[in-house]
């Protein structure tokens, strides 16, 4: 009898979580695309790999590109899954995307998803209306053009250090992983520029006393597992080694940032125009409602931390590796850079125009591995969009209020439509005038664009040309992988996962210095 009724049951709310499914899909007018049991951006979703229709996998985008649109003959998809139960759009036409980034109140920033990043408290990533105009507006002036050249030298002086002091200057530098590299002159500068905080190659290592880890280990601690402190309750975080080690990577993170901000508070160089001076000038001066409290000044100091660092040096990461891989590119640029510079010597900050094919290096890179790959919008009424599927027909999506809208970056960078060979390293596409700047998106775009883009081009310019001018980069010859074709090689050293955002696996490469 209890069997039967609880079998009774089960089908009951089978047939329920059928329907409502099926409801939502038809809120899209049953757009063709994902169909998954779990979203991608649900708890448990962010962690699963992909299991067809159960869960679309952590890095769903990069791993699928534009292959789900051209699927669909559509360049609009859908994502219904069932837990929770919601139907998202998914957006790879630029014309589309444009329409969406340029309405921010139309089409809002879906802060929800950015749940994670609020640990410290609020802040400019995790915020939308009033109180991110506050922060912007707050954070702006730091990103002026006075602050370029900082950057520019700080970089520049992080550059040499790294020769002359990381590497000593030897003909031959072999690193298992490049990203260790970029991670750390990434932070050197944002630390540097924006923080007024110096670390050099040879002594930023050691753990200073008062403290149980370094500033950079705890800063690699909180943006490798913030996902997995946030979601396991605080009584766990005692029972292992590993998780007490990722606590402690968190306190000493705040204290680390804590004494960065007395540091400033109690210095006589308040000359200084950088992110940190901007932030507590906040606080200081038109006090009121205006001003930050501590921990939203912590909370933007965090996350310009890390958005200030790890995209760029994951991007940096790949840049070297897709040069490594590619040597006649490799050999282009290096040319292009003598050409410019003449004799051996540091590019100035006036050169950075001239340098177009370190830019377009970048570019290409950021093409192909955009750190953010699905950017989250809302839609805030019940509109359309309108778009022109495979047999050249216009198709009307119905938006209902409400709706997420999510920008595909991989899908739009690797769009036949705008890129021609889309899989194929080519930097001079972005050296023609004509490449279409909507298909490109590595910042987003609108008002919610990124506000360190400036910041990010200068320190890569500045890696890309002094890198590439004083070594030669080449993949490590390990004997383990003697028998590999180049494409399996490629396949291995640019292996990317996604954490926060998409980052490399495991690049080894060596640098030989030229001369
Ligand atoms: C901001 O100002 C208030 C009041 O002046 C002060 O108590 C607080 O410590 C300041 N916070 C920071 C982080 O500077
Ligand atoms: C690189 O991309 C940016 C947009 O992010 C664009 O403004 C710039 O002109 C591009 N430059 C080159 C050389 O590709």
């Amino acid at each position: 009898m209890w069997h039967t009724l609880l079998s009774l049951l089960a089908v009951v709310y089978a047939i329920r979580w059928i329907v409502n499914f099926r409801q939502a899909a038809r809120s899209l007018s049953n757009l063709p695309g994902y169909r998954t049991l779990l979203h991608s951006e649900s708890n448990l979703g962010n962690f699963l790999p992909k299991i067809r229709g159960i869960v679309p996998g952590t890095n769903f985008p990069f791993i699928d590109k534009h292959s789900v649109f051209a699927w669909a003959g559509c360049d609009i998809v859908g994502h219904v899954s069932m837990f929770p139960c919601k139907a998202d759009i998914v957006v790879a036409d630029a014309a589309v995307i444009k329409e969406i980034t340029t309405s921010r109140s139309r089409f809002p920033k879906e802060v929800t998803q950015y749940g994670t990043f609020s640990f410290f408290g609020p802040n400019i990533l995790a915020s939308e209306g009033e109180i991110w105009k506050r922060y912007r507006k707050i954070s702006a002036p730091s990103f002026s053009e006075r602050n370029s050249r900082l950057v520019w030298d700080e970089a520049v002086s992080i550059m040499n250090d790294l020769f002359n002091s990381g590497w000593e200057n030897k003909k031959e530098i072999s690193v298992d992983n490049c990203l260790d590299i970029t991670l750390s002159f990434s932070l050197y500068v944002i630390s540097a520029a924006g923080f007024g905080h110096k670390m050099t190659w040879k002594e930023n290592k050691a753990i200073p006393p008062g403290h149980l880890m370094s500033f950079e280990t705890s800063l690699y601690t909180v943006s490798t597992y913030v996902l997995q402190r946030l979601l396991l309750p605080d009584w766990t975080v005692g029972l292992t080694k590993k998780t007490s080690q990722i606590d402690l990577g968190f306190k000493e993170l705040r204290s680390y940032m804590i004494e960065m901000i007395e540091a400033r508070k109690n210095s006589e160089e308040v000359k200084r125009h950088d992110l940190l001076s901007n932030l507590l000038l906040a606080n200081a001066s038109d006090g009121e409602s205006e001003g930050l409290n501590a921990d939203e000044i912590i909370s933007n100091v965090f996350i310009f931390l890390l958005a200030g660092h790890e995209t760029t040096a994951h991007t940096l990461c790949y840049t070297f590796a897709l040069l490594a891989l590619h040597p006649d590119e490799q050999e282009k640029l290096y040319q292009h850079i003598k050409s410019v510079l003449k004799d051996p010597r540091v590019p100035t900050y006036d050169e950075m125009s001239l340098l177009t094919r370190s830019m377009a290096v970048f570019n290409e890179t950021l093409r192909m591995y955009s750190p953010a790959t699905l950017i989250p919008k809302c839609s805030a009424e019940d509109t359309t969009l309108t778009v022109p599927n495979a047999k050249g027909e216009t198709v009307v999506i119905p938006v209902p209020k409400g709706t997420n809208v999510f920008l595909h970056i991989p899908g739009l960078h690797y769009n036949p439509k705008y890129w021609k060979d889309p899989f194929s390293f080519y930097p001079d596409r972005f050296m023609q005038p004509n490449w279409n700047k909507d298909a490109f998106l590595p910042f987003s775009a609108g008002a919610r664009g990124c506000l360190g883009r400036k910041f990010a081009e200068i320190e890569a310019m500045v890696a890309i040309t002094m890198l590439v001018s004083q070594y030669k980069i080449a993949v490590q010859e390990e004997p383990r992988f003697a028998g590999e074709t180049w494409e399996q090689k490629k396949e291995r050293v640019l292996k990317a996962t996604r954490v926060l955002t998409l980052t490399p696996v495991k690049v080894p490469l060596v640098f030989t210095r030229r001369s």
